[in-house]
C-alpha cells in the first residue's frame, strides 16, 4: 500500500521505516527542510536502536522516501498519518495548532473522487477526531471523499523498533468501516492483535494508557518511600507485588520520577481534559506529586551528605531521561544537574548519548562534560547516577574508588547492587532500600 506519514519526529519516522519494512511504499513529509536534507543524505537525526539499519535498507529498496512537500505525500497515498507534535501549554492543555496546521495542509490537496484516510497518531485530547473531519471539510474544496480515524502510537523510546514491529496491541478508533478495513489491510503484515473502537475511545486509550503507566511508577514510588522509612527494601516489595500476573512486574522501578517528552505531558494533559468535561482526575494529581518528590527527596540525601554542596566536586552520570536514547527532553537527571549547580556544586557529568543535544540545547549551562565514566568522577566528592545505562555497570568498582576523592554513591535508579558496592568499599544509598 502507498502510505504517507506527515512528522518526522520520533513516531513519524520509526513508524515510517517500519511500515516500509514490512513492504509498504512510504513517504515521509516533514516540513523542516533541513531535517529531510539529513534524511536525504542518509542521516538519522535521532538516535535508536535499529532505526538507521532499517532506513538505509528501505531506502534502497525505493519503499522508502523523504519531502517537505504534503501535495507529494498525499498524491496517490491510500492513508495519511499525521504524526506531529503536540507540545504542553502553560497550564497542561494541549497545544494542537500544529494538528489544525496538517489538517488544513491535508484539506487543500486532498482530490474528489479518490478516497482517503486520515489518521492521527499523534497523542490527542479525546475528541480530536472531530475537529480534525470539520476542519478538512471546511478547508476543502473539492468534496473529496475521505474519514478520519485514531490509530494512537504505544512506541517506547529506546526499544521503538521492536515496539513497532512487535505490538502488544494496535488501536484503531474509525466510525467508518471502510476506513476501519482499510486500517485492517496497513497492519495485516504487523500479526498484532487489533482492537476496533469509535475514534473517541481510541483516542482516551492513549491518554489512559500513559497515566497508568506513571501511576504504577509513582505508587512504586510512593511504596519506596515507606520502606525508608520502614527499613524494608523496596525492589523485593517490587518483585513480590509484581509476580501476581494481574499487577505485572513491569513500571515497579523505583527511581526519581519519571521524565521524557511523553509521560509529563500526557499526564499533565489528562489532568487538563478531565478538569474539562468537568470530571477532575484528582489521582493524577497525586501522581505528579508523587513524582516531583521523588528527585527533592533524593537531593536532600545528597545535602544530608556532603552538608554543604557549594564548591562540592560532584559527577553525575545520565543526562538521558531512560537509556539507549539520545533524548534529554524533560530529563530528571537533568533537573539533578541543574539542582546541583544551582546550589553551587561543580558539576562533570558523562552520558554514553545525551551530550551533545544537552550542549546543543544548553540544558545544563556550568556542568563540565567528561569522556568517560571514570573521567567523570575523576576527584568527585560524590557520584549520582541519575539513568540506569548498562555502561555504567560495567565500571569496575575498585577504579571508581581508586579515582574519586570521596567515594559516596548516590544511586537514583538503583542500578547497582548495595553488597557490591559496599563489599568494594564504596559508602551507597539508593531508592527505597538500606
Ligand atoms: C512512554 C510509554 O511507555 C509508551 O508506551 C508511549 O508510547 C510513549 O510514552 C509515548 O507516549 O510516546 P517513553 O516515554 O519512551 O514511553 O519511555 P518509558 O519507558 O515509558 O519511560 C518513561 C519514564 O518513566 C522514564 O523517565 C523512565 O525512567 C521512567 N520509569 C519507567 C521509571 O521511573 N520506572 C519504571 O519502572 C519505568
Amino acid at each position: 500500500m502507498k502510505l504517507c506519514i506527515i512528522g518526522s519526529g520520533y513516531v513519524g519516522l520509526v513508524s515510517g521505516a517500519c511500515f516500509a519494512e514490512v513492504g509498504h511504499n512510504v513517504i515521509c513529509v516533514d516540513n523542516n527542510q533541513a531535517k529531510v536534507d539529513m534524511l536525504l543524505s542518509g542521516k538519522i537525526p535521532i538516535y535508536e536502536p535499529g532505526l538507521e539499519e532499517l532506513i538505509h535498507k528501505n531506502v534502497a529498496a525505493k519503499r522508502l522516501h523523504f519531502t517537505t512537500s504534503t501535495e507529494d505525500g498525499v498524491d496517490g497515498s491510500e492513508a495519511v498519518f499525521i504524526a506531529v507534535p503536540t507540545p504542553p501549554q502553560s497550564d497542561g492543555s494541549v497545544d494542537l495548532s500544529y494538528i489544525e496546521k496538517v489538517a488544513r495542509e491535508i484539506a487543500v490537496v486532498l482530490k474528489a473522487g479518490e478516497y482517503r484516510v486520515i489518521v492521527d497518531k499523534s497523542t490527542v485530547p479525546v475528541r480530536t477526531g472531530e475537529k480534525v473531519a470539520e476542519t478538512i471539510r471546511r478547508y476543502n474544496k473539492t468534496g473529496a471523499e475521505f474519514d478520519v480515524v485514531s490509530n494512537p502510537e504505544f512506541l517506547r523510546e529506546g526499544c521503538a523498533v521492536p515496539d513497532l514491529m512487535k505490538p502488544d496491541r494496535i488501536v484503531i478508533g474509525g466510525n467508518s468501516e471502510k476506513a476501519i478495513a482499510l486500517m485492517q489491510k496497513v497492519y495485516e503484515p504487523f500479526m498484532a492483535p487489533v482492537l476496533v473502537t469509535d475514534i473517541n475511545s481510541a483516542e482516551l486509550i492513549k491518554h489512559a494508557a500513559n497515566s497508568f503507566l506513571a501511576l504504577k511508577i509513582s505508587y512504586i514510588n510512593a511504596v519506596a518511600q515507606i520502606c525508608e522509612a520502614s527499613g524494608a527494601d523496596v525492589e523485593k516489595v517490587a518483585d513480590g507485588i509484581g509476580s501476581d500476573k494481574r499487577i505485572g512486574r513491569n513500571f515497579l522501578n523505583a527511581g526519581i520520577g519519571y521524565g521524557g517528552s511523553c509521560f509529563p505531558k500526557d499526564i499533565a494533559a489528562f489532568i487538563a481534559i478531565s478538569d474539562d468535561l468537568g470530571v477532575p482526575f484528582t489521582l493524577l494529581k497525586e501522581v505528579e506529586k508523587i513524582n516531583a518528590t521523588q528527585r527533592e527527596r533524593f537531593l536532600g540525601k545528597i545535602r544530608a551528605a556532603l552538608w554543604v554542596l557549594q564548591e562540592k566536586k560532584i559527577a553525575v552520570w545520565g543526562l538521558t531521561f531512560k537509556p539507549d536514547t539520545d533524548d534529554v527532553r524533560s530529563s530528571v537527571a537533568v533537573d539533578v544537574v541543574r539542582d546541583l549547580i544551582a546550589e553551587g556544586a561543580d558539576v562533570t557529568v558523562f552520558d554514553p548519548k545525551g551530550m551533545e543535544k544537552a550542549a546543543e540545547h544548553k540544558l545544563v549551562e556550568g556542568a563540565k562534560y567528561a569522556a568517560s565514566p571514570l573521567e567523570a568522577a575523576q576527584d568527585a566528592e560524590a557520584l549520582v547516577i541519575a539513568t540506569e545505562w548498562r555502561d555504567f555497570e560495567a565500571v569496575d568498582l575498585e577504579d571508581l574508588k581508586k579515582v574519586m576523592h570521596t567515594p559516596l554513591i548516590f544511586d537514583g535508579r538503583n542500578l547497582l547492587d548495595p553488597e557490591t558496592v559496599r563489599a568494594a568499599g564504596l559508602t551507597y544509598t539508593s531508592i527505597g532500600r538500606a
